[in-house]
């Protein structure tokens, strides 16, 4: 990875914020630290000067020229390397005793280059220069212990800083380096996908980490677009072949209504025939609209509280002549009032197909009972009949657009009914079991109560 690439990488420019930070607060806390010490040492130094200075000047009360020489000169023997020096100088500025150069030192505290003073170190001196007697004393004292800690601070903040900065680089590189690793496959599926292939997968390295949850969580969804659009291929193949014929049929009376016509013979029963062919590709358009409609959900903006105790008695009431004009007996069998959230007419709809398959679908004698029963959480709604029933294999099959058992195909139907009432169910997110109820059919909606009721 190059280094402008690397800067590039949200790791490798955390990694460094990070670094900085921490060497920041690093910086600020030991400069107080520092700042403190330095302060604490300096005073302990003017102290020692004093000390040191107040020592002397004692010696100088005894009024004993020689004596005090003689302490500063002992002073200067045990002081080889200079770190204290002095200074004593009669009225006229006579040198009388000392090793630092006789320069118009001011008088008090002072702080002087050693050079100035004609030492040969690079420490700064803390000067204190004042009478002694009738003589002149300066002591001075080196800064080596202030000098000392300020090179081990900045030793230390060099070192700090350089090994943080290497590791940083280093960490960020190797963090980056991985990200990378990852989004690279990540970046070759989303390719895959932009061209098309919904089979394409993010990578999860297992180690259960954020990009980890975050590409399973979009690997779950795209399980269920590839799925859904799978479906919908399946749909559009389907509603494609199956729409064929009723085509080929319209087709086949105009064709022969302009024979017909052709050879000066009455087409109107043919013409007739082909309105009606026409209005119900019609109707199985507008059927497969609305479904379609159903399925984005958008009619959930309207649910209400919908008793389906209530709906099913009416519908009941409304089938019941028709079912006995087609010799079956419908009975209702509901108790208490069984709310749940919904929209009335497509719940309507989806009973009205079910009593409508009954009639539709089973041979003259059946019994068919409308069943609304309720638990604490659960309402179930369902239609049973006692007529052929579907088989175990063809139940899931049923609810697909515009598929019919194969002894239905002569009976009025588009095949267009259970898709609705599947899509209603998913709408209303309720249970569709499609059962045997030994015999024929049992077809239950599973909802949820509605709250609070
Ligand atoms: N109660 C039933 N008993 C037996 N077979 C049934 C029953 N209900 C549905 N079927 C079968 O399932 C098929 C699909 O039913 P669906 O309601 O989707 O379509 P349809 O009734 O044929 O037409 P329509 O679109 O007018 O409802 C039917 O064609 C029929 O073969
Ligand atoms: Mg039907």
């Amino acid at each position: 990875m190059r280094p402008a690439d690397l800067w590039r990488h949200s790791s490798f420019r955390l990694a460094l914020g990070v670094t900085l930070l921490v060497l920041t607060t690093l910086i600020l806390a030991g400069g107080v630290g520092y700042g403190l010490m330095r302060e604490r040492l300096s005073t302990r130094q003017d102290a020692r000067v004093t000390e040191i200075f107040t020592a002397i000047a004692q010696t100088s009360l005894l009024n004993d020229r020689v004596d005090l020489i003689e302490a500063i000169t002992t002073r200067i023997q045990a002081s080889p390397d200079r770190s204290t020096a002095y200074l004593l100088t009669d009225d006229n500025g006579q040198l009388l005793a000392g090793n630092i150069r006789d320069t118009a030192l001011p008088r008090g505290w002072s702080t002087i280059a050693a050079a100035e003073l004609d030492i040969p170190t690079n420490y700064l001196y803390r000067v204190f220069s004042g009478p002694a007697g009738q003589y002149r004393l300066t002591v001075a004292l080196a800064n080596s212990d202030q000098q000392q800690l300020q090179n081990i601070v900045l030793g230390a903040f060099g070192w700090a800083a350089l090994v943080a900065g290497l590791a940083t680089v280093a960490a960020g590189a190797i963090l980056a380096a991985r990200v990378q690793s990852r989004l690279s496959s990540a970046e070759a599926a989303v390719a895959l996908l932009a061209h098309g292939d919904l089979s394409a997968r993010l990578p999860v390295s297992g180690r259960g980490d954020d990009l980890d949850r975050i590409s399973s969580a979009i690997n779950a969804s795209l399980v269920r677009l590839e799925s859904s659009v799978e479906a919908m291929r399946q749909v559009s193949a389907d509603i494609a072949h199956d729409l064929r014929t009723p085509l080929n049929r319209l087709r086949i009376r105009i064709e022969n209504a302009a024979t017909r016509l052709a050879d000066g013979l009455p087409a109107e029963d043919d013409l007739m025939a082909a309105i009606a062919e026409s209005d119900r590709i019609n109707e199985t358009f507008s059927a497969l609209l609305r479904i379609a409609q159903i399925e984005s959900g958008a009619r959930r903006a309207q649910f209400t509280t919908v008793d389906l105790t209530g709906l099913m008695q009416i519908m009941a009431e409304i089938y019941a002549d028709v079912a006995a004009d087609a010799g079956h007996t419908l009975y209702l069998d509901v108790t208490d009032p069984a709310p749940v959230s919904g929209d009335r007419e497509l719940l309507t709809q989806t009973l009205a197909n079910l009593i409508e398959n009954t009639i539709r679908h089973c041979a003259p004698g059946t019994r068919i009972t409308c069943a609304v029963r309720g638990t604490a959480d659960l309402v179930i709604a369902s239609v049973s009949d006692t007529g052929p029933g579907i088989p175990a294999e063809e139940r899931e099959k049923v609810l697909r657009r515009l598929y019919r058992l194969e002894q239905s195909r002569s009976t009025e139907g588009t095949g267009l009914g259970l898709a609705l009432v599947k899509a209603v169910a998913d709408l209303h997110s309720a249970d569709l079991v499609l059962a045997d109820a030994e015999p024929g059919l049992r077809v239950a909606l599973t909802f949820r109560r509605s709250v609070g009721t």
